[in-house]
């Protein structure tokens, strides 16, 4: 949540931080701001609440023809509220005498240090972060490094922090506490960067480096300086940059959710092609022993929203076949249920962005008690995948869309290649049979491919729900839970209210909310299920309710003549239905936000890395 951006370099700064706070807008929409320092010391800010198209314009209108000389560093946030409402005052960068700063992350007992230090008259808003910025400022006499460390010693929460003091023009300083920051040094060697993520740094940098925890961090043009807190220097762990976005990052479509929707085919495919040697799943990219996917007696995957969704598929396959038992947790309830997780357990933790705090200290939970961890994560050395055992990194590449897509196919594909590998090293499948799973598994990107080819037919459907106040999605066993990922798609992005509901489970009590005409999604796909389902959907059906039958082509309906609303999805092996049905319900959701006039990419509320518990 939240994303920051820094630079001191030779460019223009304005366009630089501009550009880049566009990037990460993703992370966080409520306002943005930045900061501008000169040479001469004097400093501008401008920020206020709104996306970053209004910041732009402010800036531009300010600098339009006022012949300034150039800023020499400067640094950017966008934000997503947590402490203080959406207004331009709690915007960020946050200034206070000598010091301005900006901040991702919580500081917990900024009341207390208020009060402890008299802080109160300096403060204008109502943000934790400016707290920061006043104790930073009664710290500093002459040593920027002296003050920042005393500082953070003081803070309780979580942080990232970029600063810039007033006196220093040329540099900029961060400092972390579990909030992600990166940083690197621009291709001409000439200038330097921070940022929240490497999304906003791939057009200037060939590698960066997770800034370390609790390690101050000094950014001069052309040079990154990192010190332990005995002054040390520290080496950091170079990673390089394998995400481009290029132009707009677009590529011609006229949202990133769209253009994520149509990459499915070709990250699925990557996925799997390379942990896939002569036919066998093989894991040894991802260095992952076999011992580790043999060794426990339960399987625990914890996960928030889509990526939970993703373990709640998976166990739909997973427990049958392996005959062992498998629990998925919504990650931030985890760790106050007091689960029964110790070293015979194995817990795989699912994260697109590997910053996810409850998902992050679920698995620290977990690991404290001695299970074996295995996490699967598209971000790579993000928090997550640095705390996990082993790690399997997805191929879906950047994920742009807070309403994730690519991402969630690409963690069905590892887990199912986690799966079938399981399967093969605990003696459930042979080697043929193994074979022939990862074969099937290679036809998913063809079939996702002609679900998206006939987008328009999805598109009918949408036009026809996208009026209504409630939509439900019913169906049963793996089909239930692919449902609850499109459910969550429909509400994320169009507003309207949707719930997946267990088909079985609706004369309990839910089916009185049916009424004429309401919309009614159900997915039938699964052999052992599909004459229940479809009574289910007869007994909404007699309460007025409009049905769609989502289900595949080798499904045979009976009495198909009392279906008014049938959409076949191409025919799988049963296990990889959720695919196409993802890819459907994703398009559903997209036409009804897009044709709705949201802003399907950054649906309100929400940001796309939730940093905050
Ligand atoms: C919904 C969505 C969220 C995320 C969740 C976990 O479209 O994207 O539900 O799946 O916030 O995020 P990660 O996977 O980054 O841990």
């Amino acid at each position: 949540m939240c994303g920051i951006i820094g630079y001191t370099g030779h460019r223009n700064v304005q366009e630089v931080i501009l550009k880049a706070l566009e990037t990460l807008e993703y992370r966080g929409y409520d306002s943005a701001g930045m900061a501008l320092a000169y040479a001469d010391g004097a400093l501008e800010v401008a920020k206020r609440a709104g996306k970053v198209a209004k910041l732009r314009a402010m800036c531009e209108k300010q600098s339009a023809g006022s012949g300034k000389k150039a800023a020499v560093s400067g640094i950017g946030h966008t934000r997503w509220a947590t402490h203080g409402g959406v207004t331009d005052e709690n915007a960020h960068p946050h200034t206070c005498g000598r010091v301005t700063l900006v901040h991702n992350g919580i500081i917990e007992n900024y009341q207390e240090l208020t009060a402890k230090y008299g802080l109160g008259e300096k403060l204008v808003s109502q943000t934790d972060t400016e707290v920061v910025a006043a104790l930073l400022d009664h710290f500093y006499e002459k040593d920027a490094k002296t003050a920042i460390r005393e500082v953070a010693r003081l803070l309780k929460g979580t942080f990232a922090l970029g600063i810039l003091f007033a006196d220093q023009p040329e540099k900029l300083y961060a400092i972390r506490n579990v909030s992600p920051i990166i940083a690197g040094v621009g291709k001409d060697g000439r200038e330097a960067f921070l940022a929240s993520d490497v999304t906003a740094l791939s057009e200037y940098v060939a590698e960066y480096f997770v800034v370390p925890e609790d390690t101050l961090t000094i950014l001069e043009a052309g040079k990154i300086t990192l010190l332990d807190n005995e002054n040390q220097r520290v080496e950091p762990d170079f990673l390089q940059v394998d995400w481009k976005l290029g132009g707009n990052g677009k590529n011609g479509y006229e949202f990133f959710m769209e253009k994520e929707i149509a990459e499915q085919p070709e990250v699925i495919r990557e996925t799997i092609s390379c942990r896939c040697k002569d036919g066998m799943p093989d894991l040894s990219i991802d260095n992952i022993p076999d011992w580790l996917l043999s060794k426990y007696e339960r399987i625990t995957i914890i996960g928030c929203g889509t990526a939970m969704h993703a373990g709640l598929v998976a166990k739909q396959f997973m427990q049958p076949l392996l005959q062992l038992p498998v629990t998925v947790e919504v990650a931030s309830e985890f760790i106050y249920e007091e689960p029964v997780v110790d070293d015979k357990t194995f817990v795989i933790a699912i994260s697109q962005s590997g910053e996810t705090i409850d998902t992050l200290e679920a698995l620290r939970y977990a690991r404290r008690r001695g299970a074996g961890n295995l996490s699967i994560v598209n971000v790579k050395g993000s928090t997550i995948a640095r705390e996990s055992e082993y790690v399997l990194y997805t191929n879906a590449g950047p994920e742009i869309a807070v309403a994730s897509t690519k991402a969630y196919t690409t963690q069905l594909t590892a887990l199912y290649m986690i799966i079938c590998r399981m399967a093969y090293v605990r003696g459930v499948y042979t080697a043929k049979q193994a074979k022939e799973f990862v074969s099937a598994l290679l036809q998913v990107p063809a079939c996702v491919e002609k679900v998206i080819a006939d987008k328009e037919s999805l598109r009918r459907i949408s036009h026809e729900i996208m009026d209504a106040s409630d939509v439900f999605m019913i169906g049963r066993g793996l089909d239930y839970t692919a449902l609850l990922e499109g459910s969550l798609k429909l509400k994320e992005i169009s507003y309207i209210h949707s719930e997946a509901y267990a088909s079985g489970e609706l004369k309990h009590g839910t089916i009185a909310l049916i009424t004429q005409k309401t919309p009614v999604i159900t997915l039938v796909t699964q052999t052992k299920v599909v004459s229940k389902e479809l009574s289910n959907a007869i007994e909404v059906k007699a309460r007025g309710a409009k049905v769609y039958v989502l289900t595949s082509e080798k499904v045979e309906l009976e009495e198909p003549g009392q279906w008014e609303n049938v959409y076949r999805l191409p025919a799988l092996r049963d296990e990889f239905m959720v695919f196409p049905a993802a890819a459907a319900l994703q398009l559903i959701a997209f036409y009804v936000s897009r044709d709705k006039g949201l802003d399907v990419d950054k649906p309100r509320n929400l940001a796309k890395v939730v940093t905050v518990e």
